[in-house]
């Protein structure tokens, strides 16, 4: 059995794509051609990851920013913050041992299009938005991470993705879990609703460049 948090996770075990997608919120699964493109790209691939993972603990940072009074929000948001540098650091240090460019910030039009869908200003749906934002990158990690595992045929990394997946795919449900607390069950579920589809849409028509989520 893989232990998905331990650097001793196999890559060789097995991934079955469909098994993670099915208990995904995701509404429009990436093709294998994506993964082929990204696995012949590996060193664009890993430049965006790493950028990726530096992201989203800013994000985890931001929404501890937003909502100091939020105890639970504050200390989940830091842990999981530490936990995304722990990823970039991975992903730079193989960067660094394969004289590959980390390269700058891009431009990343599905996180940006997504994001803007965040309500303002009618709390608490604009934090369950900000959350819900969360849960669905972190989705769409994990299922990126988990197509790519299938056909990379580079040890360390799917060592890494091996590992990252399934920290994704906690972290989605993390960011759910939290956006539960304050709202009924069944807006939630509609509100997410909205996302995943909206996400969808957007995921259609991508799958074309080697970036994470490009
Ligand atoms: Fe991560
Ligand atoms: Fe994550």
């Amino acid at each position: 059995m893989r232990h998905p948090e331990s650097p001793e996770s196999d890559p060789t075990d097995p991934v079955n794509f469909d098994e993670v997608f099915a208990e995904l919120p995701l509404l429009h699964p990436t093709p294998r051609s994506w993964a082929e493109l990204a696995a012949a790209r590996l060193p664009e691939f890993l430049a965006d990851h790493a950028i990726c993972e530096q992201q989203v603990a800013m994000y985890a940072l931001s929404l501890a920013g937003y909502y100091p009074d939020d105890a639970e929000l504050v200390e989940r948001a830091a842990a999981l913050a530490a936990e995304e540098v722990q990823h970039f650091r991975r992903v730079v240090a193989i960067l660094r041992k394969r004289g590959w460019p980390l390269g700058a910030r891009r431009k990343n039009v599905w996180a940006q299009s997504l994001r803007a869908r965040i309500v303002l200003g009618r709390e608490p749906w604009t934090k369950v938005d900000r959350l819900l934002f969360g849960a669905m990158i972190e989705a769409r990690s994990c299922e990126r991470f988990t197509r790519l595992l299938e056909v990379v045929g580079d040890p360390e990394v799917a060592h890494l993705l091996a590992d990252l997946g399934p920290a994704e795919r906690r972290h989605w449900k993390l960011f759910y879990r939290l956006a539960s607390r304050d709202t009924d069950e069944e807006a939630l579920a509609a509100r997410f609703r909205e996302w995943r589809e909206l996400e969808a849409e957007l995921a259609r028509g991508l799958g074309i460049s080697p970036a994470v989520h490009g």
